[in-house]
């Protein structure tokens, strides 16, 4: 049995008693809405802190957007994985299309950010995706499997088991415009696919999120197919009631 995993990347939104705000909400409503779901949620760095303290007694649980791909040291404006492991984050989200587009995140830095994440114990949640171009070009198996092959296939068996996989599709991603659900599935098997061809049967307990503008109204087609294990959410993250609504997806 795969994890269900719903994810909310707050991005660069919401002040540290907005973000508290939220994530009270968040373990508020959690109440009995889906218990096999395991909820995360990944505020900024500045919060992290407050959000943990917040969250205390629930089974949110945290993760970050990012840390850097050393380890410490003289690296100006950087936040080390050792440094959101001890505010209590279990997650990391890295290479995020945000990322990789607007601050330059290739895979060579990539591997070394897994590095980090698995040195202090957390779980990265890896995203994969092509850009419209890419689709429309029908390249977007290739950009996936370049993107897996290039920071993935560098990991051991033993880290292997703790890594989460997003698939997003960067023309979807706070667009309005999602994946159909069988493009979901398409892609998604494809993924698993490949991570097979390196780490065998162990491909079929990682889980592989989708994301890019999920939200209640879609969740429950796009997570009813076979391999969509859940979402990582954005927009619709930034809601309390949205977010855990998203969750009732899951019908299976
Ligand atoms: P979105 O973002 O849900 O706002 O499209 C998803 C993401 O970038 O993780």
């Amino acid at each position: 049995m795969r994890k269900k995993i719903v994810a909310g990347n707050w991005k660069m939104n919401t002040l540290p008693a907005e973000g508290v705000e939220l994530a009270k909400g968040v373990a508020a409503g959690r109440g009995t809405v889906c218990p096999s779901v395991n909820f995360i949620v990944c505020p900024p760095f500045t919060h992290l802190s407050e959000v943990a303290a917040a969250l205390k007694g629930s089974d949110i649980e945290l993760g970050a957007q990012n840390c850097a791909a050393e380890a410490k040291g003289a690296y100006t404006g950087e936040v080390a994985a050792s440094m959101i492991a001890a505010l209590g984050c279990k997650y990391v989200i890295l290479g995020h299309s945000e990322r990789r587009q607007y601050y330059g995140e290739t895979s060579e830095t990539l591997n070394k950010k897994m590095e980090q994440a698995y040195a202090n114990g957390l779980t990265p949640i890896y995203c994969v995706g092509e850009n419209l171009a890419e689709r429309e070009a029908d390249k977007h198996f290739d950009v996936v499997k370049a993107q897996i092959e290039e920071v993935v296939y560098n990991l051991t068996a033993e880290q292997f088991k703790h890594l989460v996989i997003a698939y997003e599709p960067v023309w979807a991603i706070g667009t309005g415009k999602t994946a159909t659900a069988d493009q979901a599935q398409e892609i998604h098997a494809y993924i698993r696919k490949v991570l097979a061809a390196k780490f065998g049967e162990a491909a079929d307990e990682c889980p592989i999120l989708y994301g890019g503008s999920c939200k209640p109204s879609n969740a429950a087609e796009i997570f009813a197919k076979q391999d969509v294990d859940g979402g990582l959410i954005g927009g619709a993250a930034l809601k309390a009631e949205d977010f855990l609504a998203i969750g009732q997806g899951f019908s299976k």
